[in-house]
């Protein structure tokens, strides 16, 4: 059933011949009280309209009656009435009726099917089916903008999670080194002490002989010479800051492998990390650490590091940035290159520019770069979204993110992030 024929009385139409006084009569019928204005139809076709207004103030006059009573009802109608298809759509009906009525609330529509006449229906009818429709439309799209609000939030997580992803790899290798020599230098303390425990106890044992006084000579020479051959077996005489090289050696592999989980855990602080007064210096080190191995073979970091204020951020969202960038950079490098770090200050903002002399942007992709989803890697590299992502959380920060690029020679982005708190 269309929305129309829900709302279609299938009033009993007047005559165009038919007189007021006959009119006013069938007005007081109770079917034709509910209505405004009646239908005057002509051979099945709506040829006007008459107000019931209009056919009562002749009719409850004496004289009116008298006078214009007799007359055809097709003198005093509205010769240009609302009507209607069946067919039409309540926006189309809403329209024309919105766009047509001259005399609100006293006005009804006439209803027809391909030109004839079918029925009619109340203005007062359609408001509300248009308001009842809006208010579902209205819930509809509150609705489907939470679900965006979700499924977008969904997409920064899981891209987050895919930059990380990205780099775990890389990680676990910059862990694997130092564990590596650390493994290897425990090892080697482990069978040093062993073998200066086995010398220490003949030593000992020795030593107890020779003070009880029950010790003869051949057994002292005995003694001296199994010291001498674990002394010979031990290769080189083992000195104690030997043995402290090889501790100090291992406390740096693993001081270098709690800093890289340190990072790694300031990283993955991947909730909207609180903001702090943040050094930018220290925060771009700390994701060159994360990228390193995305970066090492591929090219050469030079920092250019200026004397910058601290700048209200939140860290791990500043980190996202600068690790994107840098990856993008390592990405774009063919061959061998060069990522040039800057970083300086002036009045309003703290930037940080990265340059690298990658195969730079074609023209028509710089302003799509920062759109989600565009990537020009091949399906399964790049979801696109690093640049959109970086672009937002630079806007949240009152900042911004550019990029020049020329084709051929490199890119280069900045970072602005404002003095002020944001
Ligand atoms: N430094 C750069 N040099 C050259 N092109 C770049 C550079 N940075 C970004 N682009 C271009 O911009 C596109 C979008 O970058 P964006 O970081 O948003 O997504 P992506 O790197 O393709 O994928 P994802 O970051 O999800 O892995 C890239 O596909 C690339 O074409
Ligand atoms: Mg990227």
């Amino acid at each position: 059933m269309s929305e129309l024929e829900s709302m279609l009385v299938p009033l009993a139409p007047l005559s165009p011949a038919q007189t007021v006084n006959e009119v006013g009569e069938i007005l007081l019928d109770r079917e034709y009280r509910r209505f405004l204005c009646l239908p005057v139809v002509d051979r099945g076709r709506p040829v006007g309209a008459i107000s019931r207004d209009e056919v009562q103030s002749i009719f409850m006059k004496m004289y009116g009656r008298e006078l214009n009573g007799r007359k055809p009802i097709f003198s005093v109608m509205n010769p240009r009435p609302l009507v209607v298809d069946m067919d039409q759509s309540l926006d189309q009906v809403g329209r024309y009726i919105s766009a047509n009525i001259r005399f609100p609330i006293t006005e009804d529509f006439i209803i027809t099917r391909n030109g004839e006449y079918v029925g009619v229906g109340h203005v007062v009818d359609l408001l509300g089916a248009m308001q009842s429709r809006l208010g579902r439309a209205n819930s509809e799209l509150t609705q489907a903008c939470e679900r965006l609000k979700s499924s977008r939030a969904q997409l920064v997580q899981s891209e987050k999670m895919a930059s990380l992803g990205q780099m775990v790899a890389g990680v676990a290798h910059e862990i694997n080194t130092p564990l590596g020599y650390v493994k290897n230098n425990v090892g080697l303390a482990r069978d040093l002490l062993d073998q200066v425990g086995r010398r220490l106890a003949v030593c000992e044992a020795l030593l107890a002989r020779l003070v009880s006084g029950e010790a003869d000579e051949a057994e002292v020479e005995a003694s001296l010479a199994e010291i001498a051959e674990l002394r010979e077996n031990m290769g080189v005489e083992v000195a104690s800051e030997d043995i402290a090289a090889l501790f100090d050696d291992t406390q740096y592999g693993i001081d270098q492998i709690s800093e890289i989980v340190l990072n790694l855990r300031d990283f993955s602080r991947l909730d909207q990390a609180p903001v702090d007064s943040v050094d930018l210096n220290q925060c771009f080190d700390s994701a060159l650490l994360i990228a390193r191995n995305a970066i090492k073979y591929k090219a050469k970091v030079i920092k250019q590091y200026g004397a910058i204020p601290k700048v209200r951020c939140s860290p791990s969202q500043i980190n996202q940035i600068f690790l994107n960038l840098l990856t993008n950079a390592a990405h774009a490098i063919e061959g061998e290159g060069r990522i040039a770090v800057k970083t300086y200050a002036d009045q309003r903002f703290v930037h940080v520019e990265v340059q690298d002399t990658g195969k730079g942007i074609a023209e028509e992709h710089l302003t799509r770069i920062f759109d989600p989803f565009f990537t020009t890697k091949p399906p399964g590299e790049g979801t696109g979204l690093g640049l959109s992502i970086a672009y937002q959380i630079a806007r949240r920060h009152n900042g911004h993110l550019r990029v020049v690029s020329k084709l051929g020679l490199g890119t280069k982005f900045r970072l602005s992030l404002p003095l002020t708190e944001p």
